[in-house]
């Protein structure tokens, strides 16, 4: 198994499991990952799901590129497909999913963390879509995904560039949302989720939904359907629950 999972207080950690390799993504991997973000989507006992790799070096340094030398045109495109499975999977998860970046985010490894909703990474974290320094272009969401969170000129400058920028030019682009010591990165990540945790988890995913509807509809029809679903939590119990207890002055009591 190239996966470690451990559930926690409603919080699942999948952790990529190939140090020697610095976390590089071959078919295998990405199976077992889908599997288990698969799982943790399911599982009634899980609220946020946090991805890191393993070790203090690397988040994930890329797509296997020993494998994909020998990679043929059809072999490519299954590769291809493979990561961007895992990567829209991320991506559309109903619960929220947390990238805690410790190391190395390069190609495929900085596809899959802006999959995620979130991007905490440690400051010796190193970012980079460095694809075309092997004559590749990414394949696995980053022509797509990272325009949408860095801006298109950020996006154009990594993707062209194929350098690696430090934590804090990514804090500066939008790239990550908080930098940490590599030492506090889980724990304050464990923070965050805790308090997404105590916030309503139907209106979170429904959050998740409409922001996500934004990136491939027009405004107009992104905003006809966040009122739709505006409208249609008055029937929650979620919803009256929370606007209850604020009227009540309690803690909401939200069911999972
Ligand atoms: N694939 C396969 N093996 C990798 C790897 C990768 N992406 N990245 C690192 N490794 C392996 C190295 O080959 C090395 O193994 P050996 O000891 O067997 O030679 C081991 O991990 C340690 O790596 P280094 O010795 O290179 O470590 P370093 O500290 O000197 O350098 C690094 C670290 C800068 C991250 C460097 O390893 C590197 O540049 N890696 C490749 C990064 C990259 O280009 N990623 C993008 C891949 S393309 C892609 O992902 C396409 C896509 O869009 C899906």
């Amino acid at each position: 198994m190239f996966i470690k999972t451990e559930i926690q207080n409603l919080i699942c950690t999948i952790k990529i499991d190939r140090e020697v390799s610095l976390n590089a993504m071959n078919p295998t991997v990405l199976h077992e990952l889908n599997q288990e973000i698969g799982s943790a989507i399911g599982n009634e006992d899980i609220g946020v799901i946090i991805i890191t790799g393993s070790g203090e070096k690397a988040f994930i340094a890329g797509a296997d590129i020993k494998l994909m030398e020998k990679l043929d045109k059809k072999g490519a495109l299954e590769f291809g497909i493979l990561g961007q499975t895992v990567t829209n999977l991320i991506e559309s998860s109903p619960k929220p999913i947390i990238a805690a970046v410790n190391g190395f985010a390069l190609g495929g490894g900085c596809e899959i963390a802006i999959a995620c909703h979130l991007r905490f990474a440690s400051e010796n974290a190193k970012f980079g879509q460095p694809e075309v320094k092997l004559g590749l272009i990414p394949g696995w969401g980053g022509t797509q995904r990272l325009s949408r969170i860095t801006g298109k000129g950020n996006a154009i400058e990594l993707i062209i560039g194929g350098h690696m920028i430090n934590s804090t030019e990514a804090l500066r682009i939008g790239l990550v949302n908080k930098v940490y010591k590599q030492k506090n990165l889980l724990n304050e990540t464990f923070t965050f989720a805790k308090m997404i945790l105590n916030n309503g988890p139907h209106s979170i995913s429904e959050s998740l939904r409409c922001i996500n509807i934004s990136s491939n509809h027009s405004l107009d029809e992104g905003l006809k359907q966040e009122v739709e679903t505006f409208a249609n939590i008055f029937e929650s119990d979620e919803t009256k629950e929370g606007l209850k207890a604020f009227v009540q002055k309690r803690k909401p009591n939200f069911n999972r």
